[in-house]
């Protein structure tokens, strides 16, 4: 029997263990789930410090470094979760959207693995996957739930209604924001990822410049960062023109403030409008201290139940595809070999 026609033969497994690849972007990410919920393994080798100097991430070294990585990764993965490939259940892996390159290095690596354990292969969505971060986060958390996505590249407002089915209910009508922080570093000169260092230089600033308020009077769920990052990238130009000095702190803070209050705003009466009382954030800006703190006081001001993935669930990792990957599993959703990488899909 061929591995196509294997597929509606595998017999599935109750509380599966799922071996999970993510390579969309410059981390090399290898995890072992348990039943969708719990955490056996999660390895991550990152690429970051390759691409410092160039300011940003460089297709070509990302995938370069996934093929000498993933093997190491997914070795370690397998130690620490102390279980074989025999035991695996089924092998997820993200499929996009992300660098292609660098995803195909992931698809290929699962796609072998697949093929020669005679195991299911699971193609998963990122963007499902950094929603179902919140499932490792909230062990008996059940859809319907709010979750607020806010990554490199993209930004919405999300009605989770069941496991399966989405809605968005507001989106970024331009930039996301997690590409605005990568711009206000890079204008501010600070280093690769951008979004980290904005957060720490505006440890030492404070809110003190004006900056436009994103679609002002807007009572929808939409987001603009177009203009706020134009905003920022003009008082940083304007101010060198005139040879005034400008403070990076103050510039950050002020950016920041100013991006993540919205974002707040909007999941809260997003919440309130549709009557939902748990929202979860995901995605690598989740990540940021100033957004965390403030969502849970904000949260607990308006009695929302708030599911707050630890850091490292927020930023890519293999685990929320883990997750995600079991979801997928437990309803079928098997892949034929020819499994293909993509670089945009739809959200979700
Ligand atoms: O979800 P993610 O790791 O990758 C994508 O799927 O895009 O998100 C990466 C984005 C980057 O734009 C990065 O600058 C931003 O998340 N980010 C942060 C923080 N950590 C990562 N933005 C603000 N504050 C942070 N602490
Ligand atoms: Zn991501």
């Amino acid at each position: 029997m061929t591995y196509n026609e294997s597929i509606k033969n595998f017999e599935i497994n109750e509380n599966p263990l799922i071996l999970a690849v993510e390579t969309s972007c410059d981390e090399t990410a290898v995890s072992l789930v348990r039943g969708g919920r719990e955490v056996l393994a999660d390895e991550i080798i990152s690429s970051a410090t390759e691409h410092v100097r160039f300011g940003g991430v460089v297709p070509e070294i990302a995938s370069r470094m996934h093929t000498t990585a993933i093997l190491t990764a997914t070795k370690k993965a397998l130690e620490k979760a102390k279980v074989t490939l025999e035991d695996v259940d089924g092998i997820a892996v993200t499929y996009g959207a992300g660098l292609l390159g660098a995803l195909l290095v992931g698809v290929s690596f699962a796609k072998g693995l697949a093929l020669s354990l005679n195991k299911p292969l699971i193609a998963v969505n990122h963007i499902r996957g950094h929603i179902a971060a919140s499932y490792l986060a909230d062990k008996e958390l059940k859809p319907p739930f709010i979750a607020v996505l806010a990554s490199g590249g993209h930004t919405a407002i999300i009605k989770v209604k069941d496991y399966l089915h989405f809605e968005t209910l507001g989106a970024t009508l331009d930039d996301a924001a997690g590409e605005a922080f990568d711009k206000v570093a890079r204008v501010l000169g600070l280093n690769y990822p951008g979004g980290p260092n904005v957060e720490k230089c505006a440890k030492d600033g404070a809110n003190v410049i004006p900056l436009p308020k994103m679609l002002k009077g807007d009572k929808g769920f939409n987001f603009s960062y177009s203009g706020l990052k134009t905003a920022v990238i003009n008082y940083v130009h304007n101010s060198t023109a005139k040879g005034i000095e400008i403070n990076k702190s103050d510039v950050a803070c002020s950016f920041q403030t100013a991006a993540l209050q919205t974002l707040i705003e909007k999941a809260i009466r997003a919440a309130k409008k549709s009557k939902i009382k748990t929202l979860s954030v995901c995605g690598g800006v989740a990540a940021n201290g100033y957004l965390r703190e403030n969502l849970k006081k904000e949260c607990e001001k308006n009695g929302l139940k708030l599911v707050l993935p630890e850091k490292a669930l927020c930023t890519d990792n293999a685990s929320m595809i883990g997750a995600e990957g079991t979801i997928q599993y437990l309803n079928g959703n098997f892949e034929k070999i020819d499994l293909n990488a993509k670089a945009s899909i739809p959200l979700y």
